[in-house]
C-alpha cells in the first residue's frame, strides 16, 4: 500500500490544493495532507484546527485521504507514518528554485522522493496569501477556494468586505 503525503500550510485550502489532493488520491492508495502546526511564513489567518476543519470538509468525497498534522521536520513524519512519497503542486517557473531544494534535502535527509504534480491552468495564480488579501479586502473570492472555506473567510472579513483595515 503506497501512501503519499501532501504537505502544507493550508492557511487557507484553495481550489488549486484541492486539485492536487484529488489527483494525489487517484495514483496513491492512501493520501495524508500533512497541515504544518506553525507555518514559518507568516502568522496564520486560521487557526491548526480550522485549518484541519477545513480540509475534513472539502476532501470528505475521497475515502482515501485523512487529515493530519505535523511539527518538526517533514521526513520524521514521513518516517513515522511510513509515506513512501512527497507530493507537491507546481504553479510556475518561481516555484521550482524552493521546491528543488526542499525535494533534494528531504531525500538526502530521509531517502524519501517528491512528485510534483503542474498545476491546473485555472489555478497557476492562485495562492492562499493571496486569496487572505483580497478576502481580507473584501475582494470576491468565491471561484477560488471550495464553498466551506469562502464561508470561513466570510465570517472572519465579511463585517470589514469593501472597507480594508485601516479605514474608519
Ligand atoms: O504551504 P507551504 O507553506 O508552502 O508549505 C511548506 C511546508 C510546510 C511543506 C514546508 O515548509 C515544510 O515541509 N516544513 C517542515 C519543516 C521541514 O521539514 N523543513 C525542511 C524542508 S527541506
Amino acid at each position: 500500500m503506497a501512501t503519499a503525503l501532501c504537505p502544507g500550510s493550508f492557511d487557507p485550502v484553495t481550489n488549486g490544493h484541492l486539485d492536487i489532493i484529488e489527483r494525489t488520491a487517484r495514483h496513491f492508495d492512501n493520501v495524508i495532507v500533512a497541515v504544518i502546526r506553525n507555518p514559518q511564513k507568516s502568522e496564520s489567518l486560521f487557526t491548526l484546527e480550522e485549518r484541519q476543519e477545513m480540509l475534513r470538509e472539502v476532501t470528505a468525497h475521497l475515502p482515501n485521504v485523512r487529515i493530519d498534522f505535523f511539527k518538526g521536520l517533514l521526513v520524521d513524519y514521513a518516517k513515522e507514518h511510513d509515506a513512501q512519497a512527497i507530493v507537491k503542486g507546481l504553479r510556475a517557473l518561481s516555484d521550482f528554485d524552493y521546491e528543488l531544494q526542499m525535494a533534494q534535502m528531504n531525500e538526502r535527509l530521509s531517502g524519501i522522493d517528491t512528485f510534483f504534480i503542474s498545476t491546473s491552468p485555472q489555478y497557476s495564480f492562485l495562492s492562499s496569501s493571496l486569496v487572505r488579501e483580497v478576502a481580507r479586502f473584501g475582494g470576491d473570492v468565491t471561484n477560488m477556494v471550495p464553498p466551506a472555506v469562502s464561508k470561513r473567510l466570510n465570517e472572519r472579513f465579511g463585517d470589514r468586505s469593501g472597507k480594508g483595515e485601516d479605514q474608519p
